[in-house]
């Protein structure tokens, strides 16, 4: 009975980690924290003087940001902004605004 138990529990915690890597949303949700600024999808708002994220290669967006973080590129805020993300997470947000037309 107790083996059954935690065969059980290890076919749960397996489901469970399985569920969150595969989260197809994952990438839009963590591309919206930008969208205040940035604007949705990564479409500028005309005159707002912002940068479009939208439609860039992926490679220029890493780089940029990389940039940020190492502190290569002065920045007002986005030194600190890019500093909540990991690789990861910044991989998969690139991944999708280079998506977007
Ligand atoms: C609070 C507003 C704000 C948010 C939120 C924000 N940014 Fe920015 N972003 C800026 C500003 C302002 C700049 C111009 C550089 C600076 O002064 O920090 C910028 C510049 C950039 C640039 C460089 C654009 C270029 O072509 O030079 C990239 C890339 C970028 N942001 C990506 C992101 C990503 C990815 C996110 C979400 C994880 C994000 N930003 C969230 C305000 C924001």
């Amino acid at each position: 009975m107790k083996l059954r138990q935690l065969f059980t529990a290890l076919c749960l915690a397996a489901t469970a980690a399985t569920a969150q890597a595969e989260d197809p949303n994952l990438a839009r949700n963590l591309a919206a924290t930008c969208a205040n600024c940035h604007g949705t999808n990564g479409k500028s708002v005309d005159g707002s003087g912002m940068e479009a994220l939208a439609g860039t290669t992926k490679e220029k967006l890493l780089q940029k940001i990389r940039d940020f973080k190492s502190g290569d590129k002065p920045a007002t805020i986005m030194h600190q902004i890019v500093k909540g993300y990991t690789d990861e997470q910044m991989a998969l947000i690139t991944t999708y605004f280079a998506a977007q037309k």
